[in-house]
């Protein structure tokens, strides 16, 4: 395990507030349910992500996944912390698949949750993912 990651409350705060900007920009007629997502980096760089769904259902992109998509057609590699914000009372969780997206990029990143009345939880990837696989198993 790498060790765990420690930011700024600075970084926090901005992070949070990346993370609400995101969910403007959600694309959701179809759930309403607007979620948005940033990532910081080990470089120092915050790279944000909406949720954005298709007719086709199926098709739709989590505000995470997108984020870290995005993140690594930027170069990045090594996640420390992602922010995930949504509108609502009850708290965001990550989806399993973007739980393992994020483990593609960290072992143990810090993970902040965000409601809509701007009130936060913290917790870790590898209590979200226990015993996860990742890129270090294939040698
Ligand atoms: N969604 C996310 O973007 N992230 C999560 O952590 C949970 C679910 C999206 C997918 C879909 O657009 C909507 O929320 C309802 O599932």
């Amino acid at each position: 395990m790498d060790s765990v990651q420690e930011i700024s409350r600075e970084q926090m705060e901005i992070l949070i507030h990346e993370a609400q900007e995101a969910y403007k920009n959600a694309y959701v007629p179809y759930s309403h349910y607007p979620v948005g997502a940033a990532t910081l980096w080990e470089s120092g760089r915050i790279v944000s992500g909406c949720n954005v769904e298709n007719a086709s259902y199926g098709l739709t992109l989590c505000a995470e996944r997108n984020a870290v998509f995005h993140a690594a057609f930027h170069g990045e590699r090594r996640l420390k912390a992602v922010a995930i914000a949504v509108p609502t009372e009850a708290f965001p969780s990550p989806c399993g698949a973007c739980r393992q997206v994020l483990r593609e990029f960290s072992q143990d990143s810090l993970v902040i949750l965000v409601n809509g009345k701007g009130q936060t939880k913290t917790t870790r990837l590898s209590v979200l993912l226990p015993d996860s696989f990742g890129p270090e198993f294939l040698g």
